[in-house]
């Protein structure tokens, strides 16, 4: 009987702890940067790179090789899907990337993002960014010189490492987004972080 009571008090507790603990989505945890995190980083890293490496071979190799070509009269755009002669533009291609591993990856997963979607993401779920995410574009916006920046946080309910970069405005970018009139914001200036790239792992 004592013992029974004591295995219901531990089902309730045990509940309660249950529907108490997970934190909401991108609430900054108290940083613990044990070797679980900084494995979770480690592999946080990695995947930057292979995210970086894509979107830059995809630049280089794939959109500006088929651009270049005389009266392809193909272009490069968010729309591809449904838009004659176009192929997926290198930011929509990351986008699908992330997607993509959210609902079928293992976990892991990366994002790149901004507070400036164009105009055909605005009310979407991609429009949407968490603390963290938000708290990561402070950073680069007031420190120029910020290469990177890591968190300890929660998404998906479970402890994740999330390892943010900025995403620099060069001149090619800034003469994109400024005069493009889906562009939800047409004053960048040359260096401005215009978003980040953004891998998350679970702490395992
Ligand atoms: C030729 C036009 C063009 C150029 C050049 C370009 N972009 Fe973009 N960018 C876009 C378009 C279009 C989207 C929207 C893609 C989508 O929503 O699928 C976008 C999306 C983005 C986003 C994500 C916005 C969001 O929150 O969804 C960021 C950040 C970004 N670009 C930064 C850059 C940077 C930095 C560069 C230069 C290194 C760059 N872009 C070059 C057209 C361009």
């Amino acid at each position: 009987m004592k013992s029974g009571a004591l295995l219901l008090a531990g089902v309730f507790f045990g509940i309660g702890l249950s529907m108490t603990s997970p934190q909401a989505d991108g609430q900054a945890e108290k940083p613990t940067w044990g070797p679980k995190e900084e494995a979770a980083l480690r592999a946080a890293k990695a995947l930057m790179d292979v995210t970086l490496t894509v979107h830059k071979v995809y630049v280089e190799h794939v959109t500006r090789v088929i651009l270049r070509k005389p009266d392809s009269g193909i272009k490069s755009n968010f729309d591809f899907a449904v838009a004659e002669n176009t192929i997926p533009s290198p930011d929509t291609l990351v986008k699908f990337i992330g997607q993509t591993l959210a609902a079928e990856g293992r976990g892991a997963n990366m994002r790149m993002y901004s507070e400036f979607p164009f105009a055909h993401r605005v009310g979407t779920p991609e429009a949407v960014l968490d603390d963290q995410e938000k708290a990561a574009l402070e950073v680069f916006r007031r420190d120029a010189s910020a290469a990177d920046w890591k968190a300890v946080s929660t998404k998906g309910g479970i402890r994740v490492v999330r390892y943010f970069v900025p995403r620099k405005m060069s001149k090619g970018c800034v003469d994109c987004h400024n005069n493009r009139a889906d562009s939800s914001k047409k004053d960048w200036k040359v260096g401005d972080a215009g978003g980040a790239f953004e891998a998350v792992v679970p702490i395992e």
